[in-house]
């Protein structure tokens, strides 16, 4: 009896501090990190930070975030490559974060980047686009706005005027034909 009491004390404790912990990436994140970087909103002073776990295995993104500028001095290829690329502006050192911050930071951009992929996978975002381009399209004229915006309906009214030329063509020629006829009576 006494040992299932610990075990869910074990279990209630672990629960507690991994929700303390996911809780915790998003506030890390916001107070430490975005005046430099986004999740999947594109550069600011650092790079987008997106799928950013897919680029470096963890233990690297430990050591760069608690003092990436002591990878650069230390020639980590990776690191040198990053700072020139981004204008050697050095990233500060995030020495207080301990492993267990750094891994609930690196849970939030995963998780965000995650649901990001899937938003851009859902279909169709088209029809808002339209709705914004639609007013700023329409001239003044409303004739030509119309041809405009439908070119094919150019070919039918072409194909409405011949119809009209050919029934004109064809009542003169009827009413030329009754009158011959009239004279020959
Ligand atoms: C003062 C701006 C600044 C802040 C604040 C900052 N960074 Fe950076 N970060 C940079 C810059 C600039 C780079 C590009 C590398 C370089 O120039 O050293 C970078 C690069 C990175 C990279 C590598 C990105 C890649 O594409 O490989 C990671 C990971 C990173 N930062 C994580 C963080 C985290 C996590 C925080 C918050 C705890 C943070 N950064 C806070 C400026 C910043």
């Amino acid at each position: 009896m006494k040992t299932v009491k610990y075990l869910l004390l074990a279990t209630s404790f672990i629960t507690t501090v991994s929700t303390i912990n996911a809780a915790e990436g998003p506030e890390i994140f916001k107070t430490n990190c975005t005046t430099c970087h986004t999740v999947g909103k594109g550069k600011l002073v650092g790079p987008d930070l997106k799928n950013v776990d897919q680029r470096h295995d963890e233990k690297w993104l430990n050591k760069w975030i608690r003092s990436s500028q002591t990878m650069v001095k230390n020639k980590d290829p990776k690191a040198v490559e990053l700072f020139n690329n981004n204008n050697q502006i050095p990233m500060p050192d995030f020495a207080q974060l301990k492993e267990k911050d750094i891994k609930a930071l690196l849970n939030y951009i995963k998780t965000e980047s995650a649901s990001l992929t899937e938003v851009a996978k859902t279909p169709n975002p088209a029809p808002s686009v339209k709705t914004i381009e639609e007013p700023e399209k329409k001239g003044n004229d409303p004739f030509i706005s119309f041809f405009r915006d439908n070119p094919v309906s150019i070919f039918f009214f072409c194909f409405v005027l011949l119809l009209l030329g050919v029934v004109v063509v064809l009542v003169k020629a009827l009413t030329s034909l009754t009158r011959v006829s009239y004279k020959r009576e």
